[in-house]
């Protein structure tokens, strides 16, 4: 059986996502914010790549995920959507893109779309979210939602902590998640929500759940990129696995560039382009008389 129910040469068809949750069959998304690392996750077979407004952390360095602006994610989707061709590429809307009103929230979803050429855009939290989401996919943008630990308002929340952890948080985590459902999105990141709620709202859904820190019985994971690769130094989040320790091994890298460089032994022959002999020959005869003819050069 091929894996998926209607085979393109191009981009995996969004209705294919519920197709595959209805076969069982798990879905695989991982972030990217570049050209190469939008090429390398579409050719690793990932069904979805999401440019996340993490970015304003892995990328940009900011302390939160609050501060990158929609110039700096169009950029980022631009470059993404360059390299990732038959993955469903999907731009997160940054803080501050659809909090004012669903009018302002069209206009900013169309902009991935139109400008950078994203798939989807997603939208973090629930309550006064979910009339953006009507709006942007009334317009024809479809939309992935996103509950649980929700970054841009993780001051409201308390912190970066995990959450429905309650019986009452729960119950409401699962609303939301079916209430974004009812508003239109075509699939829902849970993150850092215990496995066992997690697995309920996935059973709830006919749209696949996304999980980051919420279990194995989501329909699909996402990792972010830097996270997956070891391109950062120091302690993951409880919910990472890091498939790679890419930051040592750049550092160990650099370090023997360096080294190399200071010991003269970079670059080498082959590193380096020939000149015929005759025109060397040429350069040094015009190079003696130049420097007859230049006082200056002779004063050195
Ligand atoms: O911005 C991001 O990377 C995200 C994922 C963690 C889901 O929102």
């Amino acid at each position: 059986m091929s894996k998926y129910a209607s085979w393109t040469h191009g981009k995996l068809p969004l209705p294919e996502l519920a197709e595959l949750k209805r076969r069982g069959q798990k879905l695989s998304m991982v972030t990217a914010y570049d050209f190469p690392s939008g090429r390398i996750a579409d050719e690793a077979g990932v069904e979805l790549v999401l440019v996340g407004d993490s970015a304003g952390m892995v990328v940009l360095g900011n302390e939160s995920t609050v501060p990158i602006t929609m110039d700096e994610l169009l950029m980022l989707t631009r470059a993404v959507t360059r390299g990732a061709k038959r993955p469903i590429v999907v731009s997160d809307m940054p803080f501050g893109s659809f909090q004012v009103s669903d009018d302002i929230a069209v206009e900013n979803a169309v902009r991935f779309v139109k400008e950078a050429g994203a798939d989807a855009v997603k939208l973090e939290g629930a309550g006064p979210t979910l009339s953006r989401v009507q709006a942007i996919v009334g317009a024809g943008v479809p939309v992935m939602g996103h509950v649980g630990l929700t970054p841009q308002s993780a001051t409201m929340l308390g912190g970066f902590k995990a959450q429905g952890r309650t019986a009452e948080k729960a119950e409401r985590l699962y609303e939301d998640a079916l209430a974004l459902e009812a508003a239109g999105c075509f699939a829902i990141v849970l993150e850092a929500v215990p496995a066992a709620v997690a697995a309920r709202v996935t059973e709830a859904l006919h749209v696949p759940t996304i999980g980051i820190g919420a279990g194995a019985a989501c329909d699909g994971q996402v990792l972010v990129w830097h996270d997956l690769l070891g391109l950062y130094e120091g302690k993951a989040p409880r919910f990472v696995k890091r498939y790679a320790d890419l930051a040592t091994e750049a550092k160990g890298a650099v370090e023997a560039y360096v080294d190399d460089v200071r010991e003269g032994r970079f670059p080498e022959e082959q590193h380096t382009y020939a000149i015929p002999d005759e025109e060397l020959d040429a350069f040094e005869s015009w190079l003696a008389l130049h420097e007859q003819t230049q006082p200056e050069h002779q004063e050195r």
